[in-house]
């Protein structure tokens, strides 16, 4: 352990980070946090009291890739402003947006510090240090060491009340869709090993925590082995995961639909603790645009393989993404979307306007939809996803279920806890503690959130 964490709780020096994107950046933050906190560093969320501004990115879209420029803009005068009253403030580009843009960063935004690409973020302190004898610091290497064997390991930072967790099993993508950087930014598919993953779950479990998300941009071409050498999918890690005492549920996130096997497909119909719901993205609903998106799938194929995991799990809900306006995109091929939503009936979607990235085959085809046409497909698709996902909300009045309680609710003696179908459920909690497992009969519901009683 480094000295520093000896010094006096208000010498110590803070960090504030920031995460933007997915998931696995949020899982990805926290193991920072703990890298950093192993150096010194406490966690502040009041960003003026920060030595160390830290922004973890988001590279997806234009968009996210904009914000982050701006929000770096705005630290410019924070960092005047704290240099007037003798206090150094260093800044920290982590990420996507590191991974792709590297120097590019350090000319636009001449107040970073450090740019750090997702594969290198253990050696943020290292990078850190140097960068305080005032050289700016790039790496965005694909580190040859495992990332995950330099991580802090003792405590996984759970706070006491965390019931939920993510567990990153597997990173990069090899499926080059047309319209993605994450094959680019992220890597191709690298999977964690069987016993850092299981070691990581039982950490976990003996910290409290009842639900495990286990996390990958293809979580389910994962593959490792078994202890005696087997060859395991993500199936087979979900039956061993679902053995470790305290676990209460398990979830996966995110799949391509050419990697759900039949080994997954038992672990949805044999395994209570593997939740009934499955974001399975597919983008776009015409044969021609997923070709063009490279998606390898058909979308008849797609509503066979939807039907093959409606027969194992009958009550799975699905979850989707979907891009309007990639390139050639014609109204008709846009109506193919509609049905084919109109069809699965998502019960939660993330929906967005294409965004070319640089790099990207996408980017360079011909024929981009007008962004007023973008935008009116947009709100015609987003009018029919709230549609389905407030009927499903209101489909669940009546029912009872057990729902896993997180956290307090806004009212004196309410409690917020999970369905099974990921949505919000408010109760009175009584008796029941954060981290219980409790039977709810559904009273309300509105698109977001439901409410319910505790019956016995
Ligand atoms: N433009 C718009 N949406 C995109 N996504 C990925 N790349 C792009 C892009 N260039 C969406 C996809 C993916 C989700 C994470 O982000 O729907 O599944
Ligand atoms: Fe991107 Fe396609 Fe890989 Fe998903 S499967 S991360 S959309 S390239």
């Amino acid at each position: 352990m480094s000295e520093q964490t000896t010094l006096p709780v208000d010498n110590q020096r803070k960090v504030f980070i920031k995460t933007y994107g997915c998931q696995m950046n949020v899982y990805d933050s926290e193991r920072m946090g703990e890298a950093l906190a192993a150096d010194g560093y406490r966690q502040t969320e009041v960003i003026e009291d920060a030595d160390l501004i830290l922004l973890n990115t988001c590279h997806i879209r234009e968009k996210a890739a904009e914000k982050v420029y701006s929000a770096l803009g705005r630290y410019r005068d924070l960092k005047a402003e704290r240099l007037k009253q003798g206090r150094e403030t260093m800044i920290g580009v982590a990420g996507c947006v590191a991974q792709a843009e590297g120097e590019e960063i350090l000319r636009r935004a001449p107040d970073v510090d450090v740019v750090i690409g997702p594969q290198t973020y253990h050696r943020l302190p290292e990078a850190l240090r140097k960068a305080k004898t005032g050289e700016r610091v790039v790496d965005t290497e694909y580190a040859v060491e495992d990332k995950f064997d330099y991580l802090p390991k003792k405590e996984r930072g759970v706070r006491p009340k965390n019931v939920s967790a993510f567990l990153t099993v597997q990173e990069g993508c090899d499926k080059f869709c047309t319209f993605c950087v994450v094959p680019y930014t992220r890597g191709s598919e690298i999977s964690r090993s069987t016993k850092q993953i299981v070691d990581e779950a039982r950490r976990l479990a003996e910290n409290g925590v009842r639900e495990i998300t286990l996390l990958g941009q293809n979580v389910n071409a994962w593959h490792g082995e078994s202890a005696d050498g087997a060859d395991w999918g993500l199936g087979d890690l979900l039956f061993h995961l679902a053995e470790i005492e305290g676990i209460a549920r398990l979830r996966y996130t995110t799949s391509h639909p050419r990697d759900m096997d039949d080994r997954l497909m038992q672990a949805h119909r044999d395994l209570p603790k593997l939740m009934p719901y499955l974001h399975l993205p597919v983008q776009a609903g015409s044969d021609r645009i997923l070709k063009a998106m490279n998606r390898r799938h058909t979308a008849e194929e797609y509503l066979a393989l939807i039907e093959r995991i409606r027969a194992a799990r009958p009550d799975i809900a699905m979850s989707g993404d979907f891009i309007v306006g990639f390139p050639g995109e014609t109204e008709e091929d846009f109506q193919a979307t509609l049905a084919l939503v109109e069809k699965v009936r998502y019960v939660q979607a993330f929906s967005f306007k294409y965004s070319p990235r640089p790099g990207t085959p996408g980017a360079e085809l011909g024929d981009q939809v007008p962004e007023a046409e973008k935008a009116d497909r947009l709100q015609r698709l987003q009018a029919m996803l709230t549609r389905h996902q407030l009927e499903f909300a209101q489909s669940r009045i009546g029912m009872e279920m057990d729902i896993l309680l997180e956290k307090p609710g806004r009212n004196p003696g309410q409690l917020i806890g999970r369905s099974p179908w990921l949505q919000s459920v408010v109760i009175d909690g009584g008796e029941a503690e954060i981290g219980d497992l409790v039977r709810v009969r559904i009273t309300d519901a509105a698109t977001n959130s439901l409410a319910g009683v505790r019956i016995a």
